[in-house]
């Protein structure tokens, strides 16, 4: 297969048909090459988030259910006790893997319940569960990608410029996206957007993922520098700014790919309106704040190395390399979820969202 097929209506992360591995697209090779990886080892499936060859937060959840489930039915025993031993260990590695997308977290937490909700069960039954519910979450999450596409066309009209950051497309989740949904089920209805994709130091997932998607789902889309957003918002060509997340707090503080948080400061200063789209299952009201989220710091090679054919500073040079920041509630101009779509106050109409 090679990068000329269709990517949305690829399937991005699955379970296999023999049940005993992951499949995903390989998205550290893309735009370049369009590689599956079948992965059925513990260390290979927890590589696979921490080296981002599946990321985005709802891809990762979805990820992590087959994952957990996979590894499951490598337990050889039909104990209960030694099973849920054995099934919890597996879901706190898969867990520690990355920290700032809740997704992770969320998906093991729902796989884990499964195995404590039915202690008379015997392990091939709970097998079946599991397996069930694994697939409930890709399932699941394909819903709630098409609802918030639909709620996120509400916000915007035909012929709008829209700007993003990072990749929130079909590859970050099951289909459409989050952020980008609604760009491509509106292509799909006949809307003319026009999308200029942040690049996304230092990783790229704009121009490998997000400029590669829209180009092959026929959309208008730009591929800028990072620091180039201000100008484009300058010159009027952006309407609407939309990102995807990774954590939103109880306060509606989101966490989403380092440098969102530039691009809200700059749509706040060129009077632009900012939204957040994502599923309910990356609202924490668990954390009361963006204080309260992890972000995750990864290696100065990203830096200094990655995609250079040689060294792009000294060895000896400090990086500092964050993957996430956290955009504050008040540069937000609404958050879009499946469910609906929430405005300020956040703490009231996020909460509102689980009642
Ligand atoms: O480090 P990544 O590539 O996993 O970061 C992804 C993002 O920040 C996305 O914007 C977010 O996960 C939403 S994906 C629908």
């Amino acid at each position: 297969m090679d990068t000329t097929d269709r990517i949305e209506q690829l399937d991005n992360v699955v379970l296999s048909p023999d049940k005993n591995s992951v499949v995903i697209i390989d998205q550290t090779l893309l735009p370049n090459r369009l590689e599956y990886l079948t992965l059925s080892k513990a260390e290979d499936l927890y590589d696979a988030i921490v080296m981002l060859r599946v990321r985005g937060a709802p891809a990762i959840g979805i990820f992590a259910g087959f994952a957990s489930y996979v590894l499951g039915r490598q337990i050889k025993t039909q104990d209960y006790e030694e099973f849920s031993g054995k099934f919890f260990k597996n879901t706190a590695y898969l867990n520690s893997a990355r920290p700032t997308a809740v997704n992770l977290e969320w998906a093991l937490r729902r796989m884990d319940g499964v195995v404590r909700e039915n202690p008379h069960k015997t392990v091939p039954e709970i097998l079946q569960l599991l397996e069930r519910e694994s697939l409930a979450i890709r399932k699941e999450d394909i819903a709630m990608c098409t609802a918030i596409s639909e709620n996120g066309l509400k916000v915007l009209k035909d012929g709008d410029s829209i700007l993003t950051h990072c990749n929130t497309g079909p590859l970050a989740t099951s289909r459409y996206g989050t952020a980008i949904g609604p760009v491509l089920l509106g292509h799909e209805r006949g809307l003319n957007f026009k999308v200029f994709a942040d690049e996304t130091r230092p990783l790229l997932q704009g121009a490998r993922l997000t400029a590669f998607e829209l180009y092959k789902a026929g959309v208008d889309v730009t591929l800028i520098c990072d620091n180039m957003a201000s100008l484009v918002m300058k010159n009027g060509w952006v309407q609407a700014c939309l990102v995807g997340c990774d954590r939103v707090a109880a306060n509606g503080d989101t966490a989403n790919k380092i440098g969102t948080s530039g691009v809200a400061i700059l749509a706040r200063h060129y009077n632009i309106p900012f939204y957040v789209l994502g599923p309910t299952s990356t609202i924490d009201l668990e954390c009361p704040t963006g204080e309260d989220i992890e972000i995750e710091l990864r290696a100065p090679e990203e830096i200094k190395e990655k995609f250079y054919t040689q060294p792009k500073a000294l060895p000896e040079v400090k990086c500092y390399n964050p993957a996430f920041d956290v955009t504050d509630h008040s540069l937000i101009t609404a958050i879009i979820t499946e469910k609906g779509i929430c405005y300020p106050p956040y703490s009231d109409s996020l909460r509102l969202l689980f009642d």
